[in-house]
Protein backbone atom coordinates (compact mmCIF):
# COMPACT_ATOMS: atom_id res chain seq x y z
CA UNK A 1 0.00 0.00 0.00
CA UNK A 2 1.30 3.22 -1.11
CA UNK A 3 1.25 5.93 1.72
CA UNK A 4 -0.72 8.75 1.94
CA UNK A 5 0.53 12.46 1.01
CA UNK A 6 1.34 13.65 5.16
CA UNK A 7 -0.08 16.66 5.42
CA UNK A 8 -3.76 18.07 4.26
CA UNK A 9 -3.43 21.01 2.11
CA UNK A 10 -6.37 22.97 4.03
CA UNK A 11 -4.38 22.49 7.09
CA UNK A 12 -0.96 24.27 6.37
CA UNK A 13 -2.72 27.85 6.04
CA UNK A 14 0.82 29.37 4.48
CA UNK A 15 3.33 28.33 2.35
CA UNK A 16 6.57 28.70 4.78
CA UNK A 17 9.97 28.76 3.43
CA UNK A 18 11.75 25.44 2.67
CA UNK A 19 15.19 24.53 2.23
CA UNK A 20 14.88 21.24 0.35
CA UNK A 21 16.23 21.96 -3.08
CA UNK A 22 14.73 19.95 -6.16
CA UNK A 23 14.79 16.14 -5.97
CA UNK A 24 15.92 13.79 -8.54
CA UNK A 25 12.52 11.73 -7.69
CA UNK A 26 10.77 14.91 -7.90
CA UNK A 27 8.96 14.34 -11.33
CA UNK A 28 7.91 10.81 -10.25
CA UNK A 29 5.49 12.56 -7.28
CA UNK A 30 2.93 15.02 -7.74
CA UNK A 31 3.21 18.47 -7.39
CA UNK A 32 1.09 18.68 -4.26
CA UNK A 33 3.09 15.46 -2.68
CA UNK A 34 6.39 17.48 -2.87
CA UNK A 35 4.75 20.82 -1.82
CA UNK A 36 3.15 18.66 1.37
CA UNK A 37 6.02 16.97 2.16
CA UNK A 38 8.29 20.21 2.04
CA UNK A 39 5.42 22.14 3.71
CA UNK A 40 5.15 19.62 6.78
CA UNK A 41 8.90 19.17 7.64
CA UNK A 42 9.19 23.21 7.89
CA UNK A 43 6.54 22.86 10.82
CA UNK A 44 8.21 19.78 12.51
CA UNK A 45 9.83 19.99 15.50
CA UNK A 46 12.74 18.54 16.61
CA UNK A 47 13.35 19.94 20.43
CA UNK A 48 10.17 18.24 21.54
CA UNK A 49 10.46 14.89 21.82
CA UNK A 50 7.90 11.89 22.46
CA UNK A 51 9.23 9.08 24.63
CA UNK A 52 6.69 6.16 25.02
CA UNK A 53 7.53 3.20 28.03
CA UNK A 54 6.51 -0.18 27.36
CA UNK A 55 2.91 1.11 25.64
CA UNK A 56 0.64 -1.96 25.65
CA UNK A 57 -2.31 -1.40 23.66
CA UNK A 58 -1.67 -0.62 19.98
CA UNK A 59 -4.63 1.41 20.29
CA UNK A 60 -2.90 3.81 22.64
CA UNK A 61 0.15 3.11 20.08
CA UNK A 62 -1.31 4.66 17.12
CA UNK A 63 -3.30 7.40 18.88
CA UNK A 64 0.07 8.43 19.88
CA UNK A 65 1.99 8.48 16.63
CA UNK A 66 -1.22 10.16 14.93
CA UNK A 67 -1.00 12.63 17.41
CA UNK A 68 2.64 13.45 17.77
CA UNK A 69 2.33 13.69 13.67
CA UNK A 70 -0.38 16.27 13.68
CA UNK A 71 1.23 18.51 16.43
CA UNK A 72 4.52 18.14 14.63
CA UNK A 73 6.48 16.50 16.67
CA UNK A 74 9.30 14.83 14.46
CA UNK A 75 10.73 12.20 16.54
CA UNK A 76 9.07 9.56 19.11
CA UNK A 77 11.06 7.16 20.86
CA UNK A 78 9.59 3.99 22.58
CA UNK A 79 10.96 1.34 24.32
CA UNK A 80 9.99 -2.26 24.54
CA UNK A 81 11.69 -3.68 27.55
CA UNK A 82 8.05 -5.69 28.30
CA UNK A 83 6.03 -5.15 25.41
CA UNK A 84 6.08 -5.08 21.99
CA UNK A 85 4.90 -1.21 20.08
CA UNK A 86 1.95 -2.59 18.13
CA UNK A 87 0.45 -0.21 15.60
CA UNK A 88 -2.45 -0.35 13.22
CA UNK A 89 -1.92 0.44 10.16
CA UNK A 90 -5.24 0.93 9.03
CA UNK A 91 -6.05 3.63 11.54
CA UNK A 92 -2.76 5.30 11.70
CA UNK A 93 -3.41 6.59 8.10
CA UNK A 94 0.43 5.92 7.59
CA UNK A 95 1.85 8.36 9.60
CA UNK A 96 4.43 6.02 11.07
CA UNK A 97 6.23 6.49 7.71
CA UNK A 98 6.58 10.32 8.63
CA UNK A 99 7.75 10.39 11.94
CA UNK A 100 11.61 9.25 13.01
CA UNK A 101 10.48 6.47 15.67
CA UNK A 102 12.97 4.96 17.36
CA UNK A 103 12.58 1.29 19.13
CA UNK A 104 14.85 1.08 21.70
CA UNK A 105 14.97 -2.08 23.85
CA UNK A 106 14.63 -0.11 27.32
CA UNK A 107 14.45 3.71 28.75
CA UNK A 108 18.21 3.47 29.97
CA UNK A 109 18.82 3.48 26.29
CA UNK A 110 16.53 5.91 25.31
CA UNK A 111 17.79 8.18 27.87
CA UNK A 112 21.58 7.82 27.17
CA UNK A 113 20.19 9.21 23.24
CA UNK A 114 19.14 12.19 24.49
CA UNK A 115 21.77 12.87 26.91
CA UNK A 116 23.88 12.91 24.74
CA UNK A 117 21.74 15.49 22.28
CA UNK A 118 21.40 17.90 25.32
CA UNK A 119 17.31 16.83 25.93
CA UNK A 120 15.94 17.41 29.62
CA UNK A 121 14.11 14.23 30.26
CA UNK A 122 10.79 15.07 32.39
CA UNK A 123 8.22 12.02 32.72
CA UNK A 124 4.71 12.17 32.97
CA UNK A 125 4.53 11.07 36.94
CA UNK A 126 1.01 10.11 38.70
CA UNK A 127 2.85 9.36 41.63
CA UNK A 128 4.34 12.59 41.87
CA UNK A 129 3.74 14.89 44.86
CA UNK A 130 4.17 18.34 43.05
CA UNK A 131 1.45 18.92 40.94
CA UNK A 132 3.34 20.60 37.93
CA UNK A 133 0.98 20.96 34.83
CA UNK A 134 2.44 20.70 31.48
CA UNK A 135 2.00 24.50 30.77
CA UNK A 136 4.79 25.18 33.47
CA UNK A 137 7.29 23.60 31.41
CA UNK A 138 7.00 25.24 28.19
CA UNK A 139 9.64 27.80 29.75
CA UNK A 140 11.63 24.69 30.11
CA UNK A 141 11.07 23.90 26.52
CA UNK A 142 12.35 27.11 25.62
CA UNK A 143 15.63 27.03 27.20
CA UNK A 144 16.66 23.41 26.26
CA UNK A 145 15.50 20.61 24.21
CA UNK A 146 13.28 18.71 26.11
CA UNK A 147 11.71 14.87 26.02
CA UNK A 148 8.49 14.19 27.50
CA UNK A 149 8.04 10.65 29.25
CA UNK A 150 5.05 8.64 29.37
CA UNK A 151 4.20 4.86 30.79
CA UNK A 152 2.43 2.17 30.52
CA UNK A 153 -0.90 1.74 30.79
CA UNK A 154 -1.07 -0.48 33.62
CA UNK A 155 1.75 0.18 35.24
CA UNK A 156 2.49 4.16 34.91
CA UNK A 157 6.09 4.70 34.36
CA UNK A 158 9.02 2.50 35.73
CA UNK A 159 11.07 3.56 39.03
CA UNK A 160 14.18 3.51 36.48
CA UNK A 161 12.36 6.21 34.41
CA UNK A 162 11.83 8.02 37.69
CA UNK A 163 15.27 7.90 38.57
CA UNK A 164 16.79 8.98 35.36
CA UNK A 165 14.61 11.91 34.76
CA UNK A 166 15.34 15.34 35.44
CA UNK A 167 11.75 16.30 36.57
CA UNK A 168 8.27 15.10 36.72
CA UNK A 169 4.80 16.53 35.63
CA UNK A 170 1.34 15.85 36.20
CA UNK A 171 -2.00 17.01 34.05
CA UNK A 172 -3.97 18.14 37.08
CA UNK A 173 -7.16 16.58 37.33
CA UNK A 174 -10.48 17.06 39.41
CA UNK A 175 -12.87 13.83 38.50
CA UNK A 176 -13.25 10.43 40.28
CA UNK A 177 -10.63 8.45 37.71
CA UNK A 178 -7.11 7.84 38.95
CA UNK A 179 -5.49 8.67 35.37
CA UNK A 180 -5.91 9.51 32.48
CA UNK A 181 -5.94 7.41 29.48
CA UNK A 182 -2.34 7.25 28.06
CA UNK A 183 -2.75 8.27 24.42
CA UNK A 184 -5.10 11.20 26.00
CA UNK A 185 -2.79 12.22 28.27
CA UNK A 186 0.24 12.96 25.07
CA UNK A 187 -2.19 14.26 23.06
CA UNK A 188 -3.15 16.95 26.19
CA UNK A 189 0.22 17.84 26.76
CA UNK A 190 1.24 18.41 23.41
CA UNK A 191 -1.38 20.86 22.79
CA UNK A 192 -0.36 22.39 26.31
CA UNK A 193 3.08 23.10 25.02
CA UNK A 194 2.52 23.27 21.42
CA UNK A 195 -0.71 24.96 20.83
CA UNK A 196 -0.09 28.51 20.73
CA UNK A 197 2.62 27.14 17.67
CA UNK A 198 0.15 25.09 15.70
CA UNK A 199 -2.28 27.91 16.00
CA UNK A 200 -0.09 30.61 14.76
CA UNK A 201 0.85 27.87 11.98
CA UNK A 202 4.66 28.65 12.90
CA UNK A 203 7.75 27.14 11.85
CA UNK A 204 9.61 24.47 13.24
CA UNK A 205 12.84 24.06 13.97
CA UNK A 206 13.90 21.15 11.97
CA UNK A 207 17.79 22.33 10.70
CA UNK A 208 17.70 22.14 7.04
CA UNK A 209 19.94 19.14 6.44
CA UNK A 210 17.64 17.25 8.46
CA UNK A 211 14.80 18.19 6.23
CA UNK A 212 16.54 17.52 3.33
CA UNK A 213 17.65 13.62 4.30
CA UNK A 214 14.05 13.55 5.49
CA UNK A 215 12.54 14.76 2.27
CA UNK A 216 14.98 12.24 0.96
CA UNK A 217 13.49 9.45 2.75
CA UNK A 218 10.41 10.27 2.12
CA UNK A 219 10.01 10.47 -1.63
CA UNK A 220 12.38 7.64 -1.90
CA UNK A 221 10.04 5.49 0.20
CA UNK A 222 6.95 6.81 -2.15
CA UNK A 223 8.63 5.53 -5.07
CA UNK A 224 10.00 2.46 -3.56
CA UNK A 225 13.39 3.00 -3.77
CA UNK A 226 13.65 2.84 0.63
CA UNK A 227 12.16 0.44 2.92
CA UNK A 228 8.35 1.65 3.40
CA UNK A 229 8.76 2.07 6.97
CA UNK A 230 10.89 1.67 10.28
CA UNK A 231 11.60 -2.20 10.27
CA UNK A 232 8.15 -3.77 11.99
CA UNK A 233 6.93 -6.78 11.54
CA UNK A 234 3.48 -7.99 10.77
CA UNK A 235 1.47 -8.77 13.98
CA UNK A 236 -1.89 -9.37 15.20
CA UNK A 237 -3.87 -7.74 17.87
CA UNK A 238 -5.50 -8.94 21.14
CA UNK A 239 -8.80 -9.31 18.81
CA UNK A 240 -6.70 -10.86 15.56
CA UNK A 241 -6.39 -6.99 13.68
CA UNK A 242 -4.04 -6.73 11.45
CA UNK A 243 -1.17 -4.74 13.09
CA UNK A 244 2.66 -3.81 12.71
CA UNK A 245 4.74 -4.87 15.68
CA UNK A 246 8.18 -2.98 16.66
CA UNK A 247 10.75 -4.30 18.88
CA UNK A 248 13.96 -3.18 19.79
C1 LIG B 1 -3.15 4.91 32.52
S1 LIG B 1 -1.76 5.78 33.04
C2 LIG B 1 -0.98 4.68 34.18
C3 LIG B 1 -1.68 4.58 35.47
C4 LIG B 1 -0.84 3.88 36.50
N1 LIG B 1 -1.70 3.11 37.35
C5 LIG B 1 -0.07 4.88 37.35
O1 LIG B 1 -0.36 5.05 38.51
O2 LIG B 1 0.86 5.53 36.82
C6 LIG B 1 -0.63 5.61 31.70
C7 LIG B 1 0.23 6.83 31.49
O3 LIG B 1 -0.57 7.92 31.06
C8 LIG B 1 0.02 9.14 31.50
N2 LIG B 1 -0.95 9.84 32.34
C9 LIG B 1 -2.17 9.43 32.70
N3 LIG B 1 -2.79 10.35 33.45
C10 LIG B 1 -1.91 11.39 33.57
C11 LIG B 1 -1.94 12.66 34.22
N4 LIG B 1 -2.99 13.05 34.91
N5 LIG B 1 -0.86 13.44 34.11
C12 LIG B 1 0.21 13.07 33.40
N6 LIG B 1 0.29 11.89 32.77
C13 LIG B 1 -0.74 11.06 32.85
C14 LIG B 1 1.26 8.76 32.26
O4 LIG B 1 2.36 8.79 31.39
C15 LIG B 1 0.98 7.34 32.70
O5 LIG B 1 2.16 6.61 32.95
Amino acid sequence: MRAAAPGNPARLRRPLPSPVPPHPLDARITAERARNYRQVLARRVQRLVVVVEDCFDPHNATAILRTCDACGIHRVLVTTARNAFRVSERVSQGVERYLDLRVLPGIEAAADWLRARGYRIIVSDLAAEAVVGPQALRAQLASAPLAVVFGNEGHGISERARALADGCFLLPMCGFAQSLNLSVSVAMTLQALRGEELAADAPGDLPAEEQIATYDLWVRRYCGEAAPAPAGAPATDHRGAPVIEYRA
